[in-house]
C-alpha cells in the first residue's frame, strides 16, 4: 500500500473544464477491522461529508479476500462493507474498490495486519511450496505463488478460480452499487501489494533500499514450471539461477547482474523470459475473468504496476529483473505488460512517477 498523497482540491469552475483530474481520497487501512466489522461508522460518515463539501470525487478502498472469505471457502461476509457503500453513496462520493488478494501488513504504510485467509493459510502449513521462496528457501505469506494459478490444491479450487469466485461474489452483492454507477473503478490486485509483480524486496524479510532484491521462484511448482519449459526448449540441463545474490547485494557484487554477467547470455535471458512472462500470463488470466465478471456495470478496471526506480539507470536494471520487468536499455518490459492491459480494456496504475532522479541514490 502506498500512504495517501496531498491532494489539492478543486475549484467548481476547474471542473467545468474539459480534462479535470478527478480526486480520490484512501479510506484509512483499518475502517472495516481485521474481523470484518464496520467501526466508528458515526466519525467516518462525519469525514466523508466534509470530503464532499471540499469537492472530492470519491474515495478509494481495499477490499480484501482475507477479511471476507475468512470463515471458510466461499463464505463471503459483505454485509459491513455493505454498510460502509451504503454510507459512501448517501454521501454523494464514488467509490474506486480495490480487490486486493493479497496480505496487507509488511509493505511501505502498512498499518494494520490483514492475512490471507486462514483456511488458505492453513494449506501452505503441510504445503509451504504455494507460497513464493527464494534460492535459500525462505517463504513468502503476503500472496500466493504464480505457480499455483492452475493447481487445484484449494478445496478444489485453483488460485485463479478463487480470485475469479470472490470478484463474482462481490459482483452479485454489490450489484446496486455497481448498476448505480458509484463504484466507478474496480482494480484487480496480481500480486504482492496488489501490484503485478514478485515480492523481490519485502522490507520484513530484511530487503534495505537500494537492495537489488531476489528472484521467488523456487517454490516446487515454478521449478517443475521452468524445468518443463526448458526441456521443451531443448535445454534440459538448464537450471534455475544460482548466482544472483541476495537482497541487499549491489548488482556488481553478482554472478548474475555484473557486467558481461548472466543475464547477458542464452540461458539468462530464457530465465529472464519465463520469469517475466509468468506474470504477464498471470495478470491476463486474473482480467480476463474480472472482464467476464463486471461485463455490463459501468466500472473501469484498473491494475496496477510498481515503480522500481533503483538500478534503473545502470545497464542490468537488476532491481526490476528480480521484481518480474524484464526491462533493459534495449528492452522494454514495460510494453508487453501495458498491451496485456489494454487488451483487457483495464487502466495501468503506476507508482511512484512523482519521484525525481534527485531525491534518491542507487542510479534510479
Ligand atoms: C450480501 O451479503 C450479505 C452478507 O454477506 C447478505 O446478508 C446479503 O443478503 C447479500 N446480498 C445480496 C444482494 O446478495
Ligand atoms: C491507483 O493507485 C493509487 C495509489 O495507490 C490510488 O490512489 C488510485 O486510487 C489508484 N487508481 C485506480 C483507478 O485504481
Amino acid at each position: 500500500m502506498q500512504t495517501p498523497t496531498l491532494v489539492t482540491v478543486r475549484t467548481q469552475k476547474d471542473k467545468m473544464l474539459a480534462n479535470y483530474v478527478p480526486v480520490y481520497v484512501m479510506l484509512p487501512l483499518g475502517v472495516i477491522t481485521p474481523n470484518n466489522v464496520f467501526e466508528n461508522k458515526e466519525e467516518i460518515e462525519k469525514q466523508l461529508k466534509q470530503l464532499k463539501a471540499a469537492d472530492v470525487d470519491g474515495v478509494m478502498l481495499d477490499v480484501w479476500w482475507g477479511i471476507i472469505e475468512s470463515n471458510g471457502p466461499k463464505q463471503y461476509d459483505w454485509s459491513a462493507y455493505r454498510s460502509l457503500f451504503q454510507i459512501v453513496q448517501k454521501c454523494g462520493l464514488k467509490l474506486q474498490a480495490i480487490m486486493s488478494f493479497h496480505q496487507c501488513g509488511g509493505n511501505v504504510g502498512d498499518i494494520v495486519n490483514i492475512p490471507i485467509p486462514k483456511w488458505v493459510l492453513d494449506v501452505g502449513e503441510t504445503n509451504p511450496d504455494i507460497f513464493y521462496t527464494t534460492l535459500s528457501g525462505e517463504r513468502d505469506k503476503e500472496y500466493i505463488s504464480v505457480g499455483l494459478d492452475h493447481k487445484p490444491l484449494f478445496g478444489r479450487r485453483t488460485a485463479i478460480e478463487m480470485y475469479s469466485d470472490f470478484m463474482k461474489s462481490f459482483r452479485e452483492n454489490m450489484s446496486d452499487f455497481l448498476e448505480s454507477g458509484m463504484i466507478m473503478d474496480i482494480e484487480v490486485g496480481l500480486g504482492p501489494a496488489g501490484e503485478l509483480r514478485y515480492p523481490s524486496y519485502q522490507e520484513n524479510k530484511g530487503w534495505v533500499f537500494p537492495g537489488i532484491g531476489e528472484f521467488q521462484c523456487y517454490d516446487k511448482y515454478l521449478k517443475a514450471d521452468f524445468k518443463e519449459a526448458a526441456r521443451q526448449a531443448g535445454h534440459s540441463d538448464w537450471e534455475l539461477p544460482d548466482n544472483a545474490g541476495v537482497y541487499n547485494d549491489k548488482p556488481d557484487s553478482t554472478g548474475f547482474f555484473k557486467s558481461t554477467g548472466t543475464y547477458l547470455t542464452d540461458k539468462g535471458k530464457f530465465f529472464l523470459t519465463w520469469y517475466s512472462n509468468k506474470l504477464l500470463f498471470h495478470g491476463d488470466q486474473i482480467l480476463d475473468e474480472a472482464n467476464k465478471i463486471f461485463r455490463g456495470c459501468k466500472v473501469k478496471l484498473a491494475a496496477k504496476v510498481s515503480g522500481i526506480h533503483w538500478w534503473y539507470k545502470t545497464e542490468n536494471h537488476a532491481a526490476e529483473l528480480t521484481a518480474g520487468y524484464y526491462n533493459l536499455n534495449d528492452r522494454d518490459g514495460y510494453r508487453p505488460i501495458a498491451r496485456m492491459l489494454s487488451r483487457h480494456y483495464a487502466i495501468l496504475n503506476f507508482t511512484c512517477i512523482e519521484m525525481r532522479d534527485s531525491e534518491q541514490s542507487a542510479r534510479c
